[in-house]
């Protein structure tokens, strides 16, 4: 037992958290939910890795998200984000992994095969140091192996223990209508949450998945929903800060190098509609995201607690008056 144990965590963590049912489930899960792909385990250490989810937890984020492949090397999130989860208490946490991208060498390594899921999820659990996690996602379509022995295999995963619900990501809608119907074909467990990229820049899941998810109950998580920060006042200037995602990861040297000139007239557009909410535009951006009535969650990112205690106050302000959401149609138009 590591002395972080010792570590009080606020005691009125829930209550200002908004949570929300996962489609048709039992799943509950924050408004806002925390992810560590780039960040911790990667441009980020331990240390503020630590700081984050404490916070995050405090302010009632109480879903944490991650993929085999995260981190630097792939999997580093999630050693790193195991040590500070076992020093939190498990069962108010929802923590989630995925597999489907190649992770190692060879045949096994890499798609949505049973061989792969089975012993990917395996060894996710032993770099988080967790007995099972609590979902378990296909991380993208795989067109080589059907999708039958997908849903099975995450399917034999529940009845294992490893992961207490399913959920696929980066699947189409049409894709995800007929996992739907194997799972219910061959009487396995459902699919109880979609992850995609979800957007004020990239719309097009608007169009072509939330009425499947919304027409079979299964709740949807935004990943990606600043735009991996781009929908934040950090690239509304002309300089691109030295501590941006885009600098210390991508190594970008100027603002041009991440955002073209439609953007970031966009941007701009954008963060005076914020700004007559009383919003930063990460804030608007979040509670434009969560507006919809298909999403459940918005899976954020963040490199300093201070990110996160900005987003969650998104929640302050979720009401849009018809003529903001005309206003932000005309600059970022539905792309269908
Ligand atoms: N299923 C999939 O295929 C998939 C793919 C991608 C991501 N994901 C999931 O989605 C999670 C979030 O993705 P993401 O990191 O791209 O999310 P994001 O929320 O769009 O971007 C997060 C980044 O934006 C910046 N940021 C956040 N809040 C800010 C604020 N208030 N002001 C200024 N900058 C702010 C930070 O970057 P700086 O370093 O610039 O400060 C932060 O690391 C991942 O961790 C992962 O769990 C899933």
């Amino acid at each position: 037992m590591s002395e972080q144990n010792t570590h009080e965590f606020a005691a009125d963590r829930y209550d200002t958290m908004q949570y929300r049912r996962s489609g048709r489930s039992g799943l509950v899960l924050p408004a806002v939910s925390l992810g560590a792909w780039e960040t911790f385990g990667g441009y980020r250490g331990e240390e503020i890795a630590r700081a984050c989810l404490y916070r995050a937890f405090d302010l009632g984020i109480t879903h944490f998200d991650l993929a085999n492949n995260y981190g630097r090397p792939p999997g580093n999130a999630e050693r790193v984000v195991g040590k500070v989860v076992r020093d939190m208490p498990r069962d108010e946490l929802i923590i989630s992994s995925k597999a489907g991208y190649l992770m190692w060498p060879g045949p096994y390594g890499d798609g949505l095969s049973k061989k792969y899921l089975v012993a990917s999820l395996d060894q996710s659990l032993k770099r988080l140091g967790l007995e099972y996690v609590d979902i378990f996602y296909a991380h993208r379509p795989d067109p080589n192996t059907p999708l039958e022995e997908t849903m099975a295999a995450l399917d034999l995963i529940v009845r294992q223990g490893k992961a207490l619900y399913v959920g696929v990501s980066n699947f189409p809608g049409d894709q995800l209508e007929q996992a739907v119907q194997v799972t219910q074909r061959m009487g396995l467990n459902p699919i109880t949450i979609h992850q995609p990229r979800y957007n004020m820049l990239d719309r097009h899941r608007e169009h072509d998945l939330f009425d499947h998810t919304q027409r079979n109950g299964i709740g949807v998580i935004s990943f990606s929903p600043l735009d991996q920060g781009k929908l934040s006042d950090k690239y509304l200037g002309d300089k691109l800060p030295g501590d941006s995602r885009a600098a210390e990861w991508w190594g970008n040297s100027n603002n041009q190098d991440v955002i073209d000139s439609a953007t970031h007239t966009q941007l701009q557009r954008l963060n005076k509609i914020a700004q007559q909410r009383g919003q930063t535009l990460a804030q608007m951006a979040l509670a434009w995201n969560l507006h919809h009535p298909a999403v459940t969650s918005v899976l954020i990112g963040a490199s300093k607690v201070e990110q996160i205690e900005e987003n969650v106050k998104a929640l302050d302000n979720l009401e849009f008056s018809d003529e903001e959401l005309k206003a932000i149609d005309e600059i970022v138009p539905r792309t269908y």
